[in-house]
């Protein structure tokens, strides 16, 4: 579904469930991570874009001192947050993310009066495309929007990032960054460090096909954090801020510190922080051998180095690859452990690609993978409704 059908459906749901208009909105996107993966949280380089799938918030101002959340994505539940009482998390509620918004804002000293607010996405929920990123993000754009509050959308990724975290998962900031900073038609090439964006245009004749395996393990945010806490490790190990300040050689002269698992993070992350830099030059040239062949390393080493692929998700993997060299490149991508594959397809061989896969898939695990096409999309948007 487009923006705009996604914003006309949830003006037409808050209406019938508030009885009113919305007078504001704002959207978000999720995203698909095209190389630098597992880098953010380390300091590096990772270059995502964002896609045609996101997330709305529609909502008007209320005469009482609270927010009221309702979601056609989790029908009937209605949450309220009583502006007037301290913000704690609630058990498993995606409200979470729309809490953790509101305390951040709060906590920068900027008052805020109640509202009724909807929420509608269409990202595939728990398939690695970022939909908490986008809805965190299209809330707090929304919150700058209506209160006139004058954040950058840099501002905007940071103070999602920390609603995510106050939901619990402590995650870097590439999702965030990018869903509120995207630009048609291009790559975020982005430091997360220094959150210095450079915007490197995706090649015209290339599709951005993304397949969802459909599994997904329990155990993602416990390994997530472990494989942080890996890297933190061994950067302390090595004496320096983070892992993207190491080389190689660092690695090999402190080989014998390191445990033989803090070795193989600290390799994946040094050798993908390249594999980003070797993914621009190829852009730039127009290079489509090297860029298959740099995805495939990528893969490769997050499989082998960062262990956070599995059978399924090689296995696409593979049938893409084998596909043909020249018409298609493929990784994993997102956080791992299940989750989507991404491939950069040569214009015309799409929908075989699609269908052999899809086939190949099916005969091997009985499972009907997803495929999702998408060009480079455009960040988060504040909407006065009126404007529509
Ligand atoms: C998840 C996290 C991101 C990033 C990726 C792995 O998507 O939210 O911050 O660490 O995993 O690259």
């Amino acid at each position: 579904m487009n923006r705009n059908k996604l914003l006309q459906f949830a003006s037409r749901q808050f209406e019938s469930i508030y009885g009113k208009k919305p007078t504001c909105a704002a959207y978000a996107p999720g995203r698909v991570n095209i190389i630098g993966e597992h880098t953010d949280y380390n300091g590096g380089l990772v270059m995502p874009c964002a896609i045609d799938y996101g997330t709305v918030v529609v909502g008007t101002f209320n005469s009482d001192n609270v927010f009221r959340f309702r979601s056609y994505n989790i029908p009937y539940a209605q949450e309220e947050l009583d502006l007037s009482t301290p913000i704690t998390r609630y058990e498993n509620s995606w409200t979470n993310y729309l809490r953790g918004v509101i305390k951040v804002f709060l906590a920068k000293g900027i008052t805020l009066r109640g509202m009724d607010i909807f929420v509608y996405g269409d990202i595939p929920h728990g398939a690695g495309l970022s939909s908490s990123a986008s809805l965190e993000v299209s809330f707090a754009a929304f919150i700058n929007g209506v209160f006139d509050l004058n954040f950058t959308q840099s501002d905007l990724a940071l103070i999602a990032q920390r609603a995510e975290h106050f939901a619990g998962c402590n995650c870097g900031i590439m999702d965030q960054m990018v869903s509120s900073c995207a630009k048609e038609g291009n790559l975020l090439k982005l430091d997360c460090e220094t959150l210095n964006i450079e915007y490197i245009p995706f090649l015209a004749d290339l599709d951005i096909m993304i397949i969802n395996s459909a599994v997904k393990h329990d155990l993602v945010e416990g390994e997530y954090n472990q494989r942080r806490k890996e890297c933190e490790n061994a950067a302390k190990i090595m004496n320096l801020k983070n892992l993207s300040k190491a080389s190689l050689d660092d690695l090999a002269k402190n080989k014998d510190k390191l445990s033989a698992q803090e070795f193989k993070r600290a390799r994946h992350v040094i050798t993908e922080n390249a594999r980003c830099l070797a993914t621009v030059k190829a852009l730039k040239e127009g290079d489509f051998a090297s860029l298959a062949t740099t995805l495939r390393a990528s893969h490769n080493s997050l499989r082998d180095d960062y262990e956070v692929s599995i059978e399924e998700i090689d296995f696409l993997v593979d049938t893409i690859c084998k596909f043909g060299s020249g018409k298609a490149a493929a990784r994993i991508t997102g956080g791992g452990f299940g989750g989507c594959v991404v491939a950069l397809v040569q214009k015309g061989y799409a929908e075989q690609l699609h269908r052999e896969v899809i086939e190949a898939y099916k005969e091997k695990y009985g499972i009907d993978a997803e495929v999702y096409f998408t060009k480079a999309a455009n960040g988060a948007q504040y909407l006065p409704i009126t404007k529509l």
